[in-house]
């Protein structure tokens, strides 16, 4: 077992953004997390890699209990997260912004360059390599964010909706993409509401709704439920009517 998430509940206040979540992932999978917006998908990731602490539950990552470690804690044992709002520094270029990441493993300037060109080599960043990250689009933006955690050389990546906001074309190349890093032996669970990205990448699916794990199964069959069906359509005509 790669991860375990056993009874997650994050609190604020008396609102419980994840309510009782459990999670397990086995190395070499593909596993999805959708819900609706707000359903608490990125405060579970959160949870997961020690940006917050759980108000209830634990978590394991090879067996090692991570539940109260550190951020850093987790990277140097294996799991990196994208941010959904990309975390890129503006004025660094994007071979230094990516090599911010791989000084968790390579603490020698020269190592952690060439440990950065390869992974830019991979996410078909280097010829902006000398940009800064400001000049970037949506698009390298999100390759950037995926580029950042790689360099960190994890076993298990977390990517939250790293996919939104590209044209129909560009997901089909950041399709490409994830498979190909997932080919080189990095396990995924990937928070996305692209149902194409979902169907054609995971194995496995859990449907978040109001904090709770609502249905789990094979991504077709996730999709059928009506279970799920009810949870984004209750939203989404809501959100037509103006209540939401
Ligand atoms: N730090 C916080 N303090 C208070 N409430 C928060 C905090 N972080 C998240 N929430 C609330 O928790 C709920 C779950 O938010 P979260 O961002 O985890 O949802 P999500 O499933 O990732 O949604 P989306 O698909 O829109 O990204 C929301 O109601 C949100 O407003
Ligand atoms: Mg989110």
């Amino acid at each position: 077992m790669l991860l375990k998430a056993e009874d997650v509940t994050m609190s604020f206040g008396g609102f419980r953004a994840v309510s009782g979540a459990s999670l397990t992932v086995t190395r070499g999978e593909v596993v999805g997390l959708i819900g609706p917006n707000g359903a608490g998908k990125s405060t579970f990731f959160n949870c997961l890699v020690g940006d917050l602490k759980p108000t209830s539950g634990r978590v394991w990552l090879e067996g090692h209990e991570v539940t109260n470690a550190s951020p850093e804690e987790h990277a140097k044992l294996g799991i990196g997260r994208t941010f959904q709002l990309p975390a890129t520094f503006e004025e660094l270029t994007i071979l230094e912004n990516v090599m911010v990441g791989a000084f968790l493993r390579h603490p020698h300037v020269r190592q952690a360059r060439e440990a950065a060109q390869h992974v830019l080599e991979l996410t078909g960043l280097s010829d902006l390599a000398d940009q800064k990250a400001k000049m970037l689009g949506t698009p390298g933006r999100k390759r950037l964010e995926i580029a950042r955690v790689l360099a960190t050389e994890p076993k298990l990546m977390l990517l939250d909706e790293a996919l939104a906001g590209l044209t129909p074309s560009e997901v089909q190349k950041a399709i490409e993409l994830v498979r190909k890093i997932h080919s080189s032996g990095v396990t995924l669970v990937i928070v996305e509401h692209i149902m194409e990205v979902i169907l054609s990448l995971t194995d496995r699916v859990l449907v978040f709704n109001q904090g709770k794990v609502i249905a789990s199964g094979a991504p077709a069959d996730v999709v059928n439920d009506p279970a799920v069906i009810e949870a984004y359509l209750g939203r989404s005509h809501a959100r037509r009517q103006g209540t939401h």
